[in-house]
């Protein structure tokens, strides 16, 4: 049976709306989904901004899609992996698009994960001040959470994402298809942050996802498409009330990112700990730690492990063969970006599955205590 693509999502910001397109196929249809900003290309080539692996799989077909209309690619390779967020690839990147004559109507299309897209994403803000990008995110994680809502940013050897800007793009084509090579501990990684946005703000979302999460790892395309379209609706929303995370609405999206931060510092930031692992046993601590002080029944925290472990994603820290205390782990969330200057770190945390809050009274020596008990 055909499965039809979900509706379009509007992300609202005055005068800087625009749609994510969301299922299979959009990279074959792109000269039709992305015609305006692939026009001004008329005797130029169209400059794609391409992940190695994500051109080797998808490349082709958006290729292909634009040769219909007679239009041909500049290719500019990115390596994968977060080394290619640093200030010589983005030199190197805004000397090879400014050597096409790119100018500030121009859109670059960045195709690949969350590190292209925030490569390019940062290099068109400061390219002339501003030209516009296109994002054609190929991970789920991206697809869900990076492509939209217009975070850009390179890291430094302070940290990561230290050095951005907010940049909205000018269209998302979230293809699930290209969902279909990715391998399966990168797809249970972005699941962690779909599975987010249920914990955050939607039960109901939390609910389904506990009946039809082996379908969505599966690839199966409607429930991958549903999974993927009412993430997106729940980013755009955020987004649009609190595009700049000042308002608190925004950081809701961080649940998870404080207590996983600290995991991903420890385990330096490596293959050992994907960023959506990391994000998975940080919701099952935020998860622990809001029971711990009263605010969400047990069960309700080991409902949340047990959508988090049964999805094939680590959720005991214990687990993970670190040899450190929770001091330790504290210590990391001291260099946290969202620590405040007062040496306030906010936690996000859950009054109930669907109902994170955010915290300012959290004892961090009360949370070695209990990081000591997890690592146990
Ligand atoms: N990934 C968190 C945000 O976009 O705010």
């Amino acid at each position: 049976m055909a499965v039809t693509n979900p509706p379009p999502v509007r992300v609202e910001l005055s005068g800087r709306s625009y749609d994510v397109q969301i299922g299979q196929g959009l990279l074959d249809d792109a000269i039709v989904q992305a015609r305006d900003f692939i026009e001004p290309y008329a005797g130029r080539k169209v400059p794609v901004v391409a992940d190695v692996n994500a051109r080797k799989h998808h490349g082709e077909r958006f290729a292909a899609s634009l040769a219909s209309d007679g239009y041909e690619i500049a290719w500019y390779d990115v390596a994968p992996g977060e080394s290619s967020k640093s200030w010589e690839s983005l030199e190197r990147l805004t000397d090879w698009l400014l050597g096409l004559g790119i100018t500030r109507s121009d859109h670059v299309f960045a195709l690949g994960g969350g590190v292209v897209g925030d490569l390019v994403g940062f290099a068109c803000s400061v390219l002339k001040r501003g030209c516009g990008f296109v994002q054609l995110p190929t991970t789920l994680l991206s697809q869900v959470d990076s492509s939209v809502g217009g975070k850009t940013a390179i890291n430094t050897r302070a940290g990561k994402n230290l050095i951005g800007a907010f940049h909205q793009p000018s269209l998302v084509l979230a293809d699930t298809q290209t969902l279909d090579t990715l391998p399966d501990r990168e797809m249970r990684a972005g699941y962690a942050e779909v599975l987010k946005y249920g914990l955050l703000g939607d039960a109901e979302f939390f609910t389904w996802l506990e009946e039809n999460g082996t379908r969505v790892l599966a690839r199966e395309r409607e429930a991958l498409n549903e999974a993927v379209a009412t993430s997106i609706r729940a980013k755009a929303r955020i987004v649009a009330e609190d595009e700049r995370e000042t308002s608190g609405v925004r950081a809701l999206l961080n649940l998870g990112h404080t207590f996983g931060h600290a995991l991903e510092a420890e385990t330096g930031f490596s293959d050992q700990l994907l960023h959506g692992e990391a994000v998975a046993l940080g919701m099952v601590l935020a998860a622990r730690y809001s029971a711990r002080r009263g605010e969400l029944s047990e069960a309700d925290a080991e409902r949340a492990a047990t959508a988090i472990a049964g999805s094939g994603l680590p959720s005991e820290i214990s687990e993970l063969g670190m040899d450190c205390k929770g001091q330790r782990l504290v210590d990391h969330m001291l260099h946290d970006k969202k620590m405040e200057s007062s040496g306030t770190l906010p936690f996000l945390l859950l009054r109930g599955l669907g109902e994170a809050y955010m915290a300012r009274d959290v004892d961090l020596a009360d949370v070695a205590a209990f990081l000591d008990e997890e690592l146990k």
